[in-house]
Formats: structure tokens, sequence, C-alpha cells
């Protein structure tokens, strides 16, 4: 007797033992069921823990017992197993020899001995601890009984630390999980895209049948997606998800159905065999904008309430993420639109142009054929240096050449073509289709290009319109000093070209916003040019620049790279 007694008290200090060392709560658990089942020197040690929301136990720990078992073992509160019984009264219970008593039908009628104990925490019970034998001839007595139940309030302290860490962890996992989802919607910009990717995640995790999801578009309800992991028995067509969703639409909170819900969807829900379903509307600032909903099929758990608010949550998080995504749409349309106008009225601006230079020039080219008809002329005439009268003609007919090309290539509409070219001979083309203009307003322009000068790497027909932009420009701003200086130099590095006028200048106030699209301080202006001239000096890989002076003139500095491996 003694013997026992040093046994039993040996085993509450290797429980202690165990309790007070440094190893996972799990393992802490299965180590007491082995020094349990060895000490009562049984064969089997197990500890039932109960799942409040469902009246379920499962094993969470144990010793003897094959894999098999312990994985799919269960019991129900006050169902008629001994763990269950046990888990109904929250009274312990020894059983001696055969089972026989009829009130624990479902117990293995081979087992010849069992003690079985509640695990507890106050009135609270939080699962069973059994010892047992099949084959051992063990009879168990009070003594046994009063030593698993000390046993079992030792352990009763771990099983509660584990089970907050297991809601410890599954918090912080869903806390993780709700900040992947956030950024995960927030960086999708497409509507569509988001709310087919958040109803098969809200599915998915939520352990669903099925979803879908629509958005209101201009008070329009429109399906966006479904995500059907397990098919419906009949149907679910997109005409009675419209249905539903306008119903979700009028309201901002949850609506939670099952068949016995007090509400028309119940009776889908009914022909459907849909055990139950969470929809919500999406919305941001007060403004619906969309609704989602997610099911479960036949004979399958409700939602718990910590499964609702998870929902919630997410219809949050993916209410401003669509706002913001449909204003990105929203802004992508507008932009393209004002893109189209601008394209629109700068090739009106350029027909403009053209026909304004197309007048000139005819006049321009009267000019050389006047003087060739008249040199021909001569020469019909036999004067004494037709080598003279010859290399006039060629001149002339050169520069007629010229007014024409720099016309056909400020007319075309090509896209963009980057090849090797010489800014001073655009330059010298500008100037000669801008010479009737100049002319006309009694322009004078002071020419200083430097010779030799590199070629740069650039389209021709956009270089052109810089320059017929930047010289237009300076002709309307000159006033009584009617003076325009165009130079060329190369520093090494880049071509810099400078055009300056005598004009008016630029006051400080505005000059930041001189290329903007549109920004104009002429009453018939456009307020294209500039913006103009800005994306095309980029386009080249050039830089802008522009300096003013009230009352005494503009100068604008672009810089083009001179290309490296030349
Ligand atoms: N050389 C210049 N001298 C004075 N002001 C200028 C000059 N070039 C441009 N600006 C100012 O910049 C504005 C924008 O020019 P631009 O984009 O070519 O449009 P627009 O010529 O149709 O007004 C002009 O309205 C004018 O106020
Ligand atoms: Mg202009």
């Amino acid at each position: 007797m003694e013997e026992r007694e040093r046994e039993r008290k040996d085993l509450i200090s290797e429980v202690e033992e165990i309790l007070s060392s440094n190893i996972e709560l799990s393992d802490i658990l299965n180590q007491i069921m082995k020094t349990v089942a060895c000490g009562l020197k049984s064969e089997v040690a197990s500890l039932f823990l109960l799942d409040e929301e469902t009246g379920e136990l499962k094993i969470e720990a144990s010793y003897g017992l094959p894999e098999e078992i312990v994985k799919n073992a269960r019991a129900k509160i006050g169902d008629r197993s001994i763990t269950g019984w046990v888990a109904k009264t929250g009274q312990p219970l020894i059983l001696n020899g055969e089972v026989k008593n009829s009130q624990f039908n479902g117990v293995n009628p081979k087992i010849k001995s069992a003690i079985s104990v509640p695990l507890k925490i106050g009135n609270e019970t939080l699962g069973v601890l059994n010892v047992s034998n099949r084959e051992k001839n063990v009879i168990f007595n009070e003594d046994d009984l009063r030593l698993l139940l000390s046993i079992a309030n030792h352990s009763a302290a771990v099983v509660k630390s584990l089970k907050l860490q297991k809601l410890l962890f599954s918090r912080t996992k869903k806390l993780k999980i709700l900040h992947q989802i956030s950024s995960l919607a927030n960086s999708l910009l497409d509507s569509n895209q988001l709310l087919s990717k958040i109803t098969q995640i809200s599915t998915e995790l939520l352990l669903s049948d099925g979803g879908f999801s629509v958005l209101k578009k201009d008070e329009e309800i429109i399906p966006i997606s479904e995500y059907i992991i397990e098919p419906l028995p009949k149907r679910l067509d997109k005409e009675y998800m419209e249905k539903l969703c306008k119903k979700v639409m009028e309201r901002k909170d949850t609506l939670y159905l099952t068949p016995d819900s007090d509400h028309i969807i119940a009776d889908f829900l009914r022909e459907e065999e849909i055990s139950c379903m969470l929809c919500r509307g999406l919305e941001s600032k007060g403004k619906i904008l969309g609704g989602i909903a997610i099911f479960r099929g036949k004979e399958k758990k409700r939602y718990s309430e910590e499964e609702v608010l998870f929902f919630n949550t997410i219809c949050e998080i993916v209410g401003s993420a669509l706002s913001n995504a449909l204003l990105y749409e929203n802004l992508l349309e507008k932009h393209s639109q004002l893109e189209k106008a601008y394209r629109n009225l700068y090739s009106y601006e350029k027909l403009v142009t053209l026909a304004e230079l197309a007048s000139g020039i005819a006049h321009e080219i009267n000019n050389p054929l006047t003087v060739i008809s008249a040199l021909v002329d001569m020469a019909e005439m036999k004067i004494e240096k037709p080598e003279e009268v010859i290399k006039k003609i060629k001149e002339e007919v050169k520069r007629t050449f010229r007014i024409i090309t720099g016309l056909k290539r400020l007319s075309q509409q090509k896209p963009s073509v980057q090849k090797l070219i010489d800014v001073n001979e655009i330059l010298e083309d500008t100037i000669l289709l801008l010479k009737p203009k100049l002319l006309s307003q009694k322009v004078e322009i002071e020419k200083v290009l430097q010779e030799d000068l590199p070629k740069i790497y650039g389209d021709e027909v956009q270089i052109e319109e810089i320059f017929i932009n930047l010289l237009n420009n300076a002709i309307e701003a000159l006033e009584k000093v009617r003076r325009i200086r165009v130079e060329t130099k190369c520093d090494g590095e880049n071509v810099i070209i400078k055009i300056s006028d005598t004009g008016k200048g630029i006051p400080p106030e505005i000059i930041n916003d001189i290329f903007k699209p549109f920004y104009t301080t002429k009453p018939d202006g456009s307020g294209i040019g500039l913006s103009l001239v800005k994306e095309f000096v980029k386009a080249n890989s050039g830089k802008i620049d522009v300096k003013s002076e009230v009352n005494k003139g503009t100068e604008f500095t672009i810089t083009f790279p001179v290309p490296h491996n030349l």
C-alpha cells in the first residue's frame, strides 16, 4: 500500500515536471498521457477536447492508440459514449470489468476497465481525460480516480493555454489574411478583376460552395463574376443573382439568409437547398458600388458569428478599393478622351498653319520662277557668260524645291522616324517657309548658325514643327522693335539652338504655365503650340528652357544631345 502511495506521488511530481518544462503545449499533453498510462499501468490514455461551437469532442493528445483512431475518433456531448456522458454530466466515472450498461452503448465492449474524468476550469468543462484497458486486467479504485482527477486539474491549465494559443494563432492568421486581401484589393485597378478575385478569395476562405458579385453602374446592376465550387442541385442563374443583388444593394449591412429566414429570397434557398448565404453591398463614402454574396450548400454548417465578421471586414476593404478602381477607370477614360480632343485640335491648328503658309508660299515661289524664266529668256538670246546664268538658274530651282520640300514635310502625318538630321538645314527651310509672313510683318531675322554643326538623331518633321511654333510665337510677340535672332552652336556634347525675340516678354507669374496644354493669353490662340514643342523636344531626347523679361524679349533654348557613337 505504501508503495502505491509513493508511486502516486512520483507520478504527480513527474507530471509537474513535464508541466514546468519548456516544451510545446501539445507535446506536454502527449507526454502527460504517456506518464498517466504508464503510472496507472494501463494500455491507453487519451484526452478529448470539446469544440464549444459544434459540441464535438476530438482527441488532442493520447498514448497507446493507433494514429487512425486518434485522427478520426469523435464523441458528442451527451451521446452514449463514456466521453460524451462525462462531458455532459461533468462527473467522473470508473468502470471495472466488461461494460454492459446499456447507458453506454457505443463503447467498445472489449474494454475491460476504464476511468474517465472531466477536464474542468471552474464550471467550464474543457474536455475529458480517459485511461482504459482492453487486454490487461487492471482494476481501478477510488485512489486511482482521485489521482487522475488531480492530473486532469493540472492538465486543464495547459489545455486552457493551448486553446488561447490556438485562438491567438487563428486571429493572427486572419489579420494577416485581411492584410493580404487589403494589399491585393488596392493593387487591382480594374474593377472587374478586383471583384472576380475577391469573390474567389472570400468563397474559398469562408469555406463556401460558391459566390458571386455584381457592379452598380449608372443605376444598372451588372453581374461580374461567379465562382462556384460545388455545383448547386438546381439553378443559380444570372437573372436570379441580379434579383438577389438588387435586394442586397438596398442595404449596407450584411444580410444573413437561411432557408427559414423571413425574406423572399429564403424561398430560393429552400429550393436550391442552400443552407446559408451571406450578402452585402460594397460601399464607399455612403455610396453603394456593387455587391457580393457567398453561400454554403445542402447540410453544410452555418456561418459562425466570427465568419460573418470576417466577411464584413472583407467587404469594407473591398468597398474602398472598388471606389479607387472605378475612379481610376473613369480617369483613364477621361484622359483618352482628352488626348483625342487634343490631337484633333492640333491637326486642326496644323491645317490652319499650312493653309496660311501655302498662300504666302505661292507668292514666294513666283519670285524664283520669274527670275528663272527671265534667265531662260536671256540664255535664249545667247548672252556671253552662259555658266553664270545656268548657275543662277540652278540656285533658284534649288530654292524652289526646298520651299516645296519644307511644306510637304510639314503636311505629313507619319509616325515618328528617327534619323540623322542637320538642324541648320531644317532651320533654314523653316525660315524660308515663314519668309512671306516675316516680310509682310516686317520682321528682321538674324541668323548665327555654326558651320559644321554635328548632326543629331531625331525626327525631322517634329524638329521642324518645334521651330515653326517657336518662330510663330516670336513673330506674334513682337512689338516696336521687330527682330528675331536664331542661333545654333555646339558645346561638344549638345547641339544648342536659341530663338530669341525683342517682343513683349512673358510675365514671371505665368512663365510656368506656358507649356501647359491649352494655356494661351491670345484672344484667338489655342494654347497648343508650346505643349507640343515640349512633347517633341522630349521625344527627341532634348531639353527646353525659357528666359524672358517683360517688354524686352524672350529667349527659348533647346539642346539636343550629339550622338556618341558617331
Ligand atoms: N515668344 C514669346 N513671347 C511672349 N509670350 C510667349 C512667347 N511664346 C509663348 N508665349 C506665351 O505662351 C502662351 C502659349 O503659347 P502657345 O502654346 O504657343 O499657344 P498660343 O500661341 O496659341 O497662345 C502664349 O499665349 C503666350 O502668352
Ligand atoms: Mg503658339
